[in-house]
């Protein structure tokens, strides 16, 4: 994947680094780097995560994890996702990965293998509080605490919970009867754990409208890199703050014109020859296709892209390695110059919520597609 590159913007980064830490005066900032740090490169969001001395960053699988050390991270490491396979445990504590146990099962596999090891890792446990994916409900709290001795409740490090509905409302009835519980949660193992046990909830959204639930950690992935996670939160943000958010996207993907043809009146563009010219036009291949991670929704002018600060629209369906652009306007010197997926050019912007409407999906989803070995760059 030559000719198409990511572009990543420490300056942004470290913006959005400050502004929660800004918004967020007692909890830890924890980065949320899974799923290749939402597209932008987990190597290189470590490499920003080592310079700018970010205590702690959080998976989802025990490979990110692994594959965090292997970076040189040396700070905290917490696997929210699925409980990890038995036989990575003890790689995981010698690594001082922190894991995430969110049922009896798994909490059982924990106990009886860290009986087994040289080092305990450390252990944070999952609540339901109204996701209704994953966790231990508040009443299993006795069952759970039966089954710890001594010892092992020393590695009891955490408490969480997760968000169902802060982003998609402006009202945020769920969401507050999700903190009540999480303050129950609180109160009750607070009775039988630690002093020290870290209780953490909020991620993006609720960390930057709902400071009540930043409690010890807050769990920031997509705003990290510099996105709302909804236009509503950004709105309820302005209601909360009294002021917009100013966060910056961390990253602008760009490619480049590999070839350009002229076609004519009644010639048609692309597969299923769903494009038809209606008077002479210029095309230019772009090396990019749903493989690359753009979306195929974004087919015949459901898209455009950036070339020298115009928009050129999307002719013909995305193929899986190519796309074909309208580059009839543009002035013959300016086909060599980069072509702008996502990012800026000469005042003209193409946002990532932007992309992900026209793929029909969310930033969330749309960042992710984003093929991990397009080669990235810390600029
Ligand atoms: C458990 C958990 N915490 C935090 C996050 C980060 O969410 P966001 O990207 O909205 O900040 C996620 C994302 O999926 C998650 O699953």
């Amino acid at each position: 994947m030559k000719h198409t590159k990511i572009q990543l913007s420490r300056n942004a980064f470290e913006h959005n680094l400050s502004f929660f830490k800004g918004i967020i005066p007692s909890a830890l900032l924890s980065p949320v780097v899974k799923a290749n740090a939402y597209g932008h490169g987990m190597a290189e969001i470590a490499s920003l995560a080592k310079e700018f001395k970010v205590p702690m960053l959080m998976v989802n699988y025990a490979h990110e994890a692994m594959f965090l050390r292997k970076t040189g991270y040396k700070g905290r490491v917490v696997i929210v996702g699925p409980f990890p396979h038995q036989s990575s445990l003890s790689e995981l504590a010698q690594l001082n990965i922190e894991i995430t146990a969110s049922n009896m099962g798994a909490l059982e596999i924990w106990l009886r293998t860290t009986k087994s090891l040289a080092t305990t890792g450390r252990v944070h446990l999952k609540f339901n509080t109204g996701l209704n994916r994953q966790g231990f409900e508040l009443s299993q709290l006795s069952e759970i605490t039966k089954k710890l001795d001594d010892v092992s409740l020393q590695y009891i490090q955490g408490v969480s919970s997760h968000f169902a509905n802060v982003e998609d409302v402006m009202d945020q009835d769920f969401a507050n009867a999700q903190l009540t519980q999480m303050k129950k949660i609180q109160t009750e193992c607070k009775k039988v754990f630690s002093e020290d046990t870290e209780f953490h909830l909020a991620a993006s959204g609720a960390a930057m409208i709902l400071p009540e639930s930043q409690f010890d950690i807050c769990r920031v992935g997509i705003s990290i890199y510099g996105i709302m996670p909804s236009s509503l939160t950004k709105l309820s943000y302005h209601q909360v703050h009294q002021v917009p958010p100013v966060l910056k996207p961390v990253l602008s993907w760009k490619t480049q014109i590999v070839e350009t043809r002229t076609i004519h009146q009644g010639d048609f563009v692309g597969y299923g020859c769903s494009y038809k010219a209606e008077s002479k036009m210029r095309i230019g291949v772009l090396p990019v296709g749903y493989d690359e991670g753009y979306s195929r929704l974004c087919s015949n002018h459901n898209a455009y892209v950036l070339i020298a600060g115009q928009r050129c629209p999307v002719v013909g369906r995305i193929c899986m390695n190519m796309m074909m652009v309208d580059v009839t306007n543009l002035p013959e010197e300016k086909l060599c110059d980069e072509v702008v997926l996502i990012g800026e050019s000469l005042g003209e912007t193409i946002s990532i919520d932007q992309l992900a409407t026209w793929s029909q999906t969310i930033s969330y989803e749309a960042l992710t597609r984003i093929h991990q070995d397009i080669p990235k760059q810390i600029i």
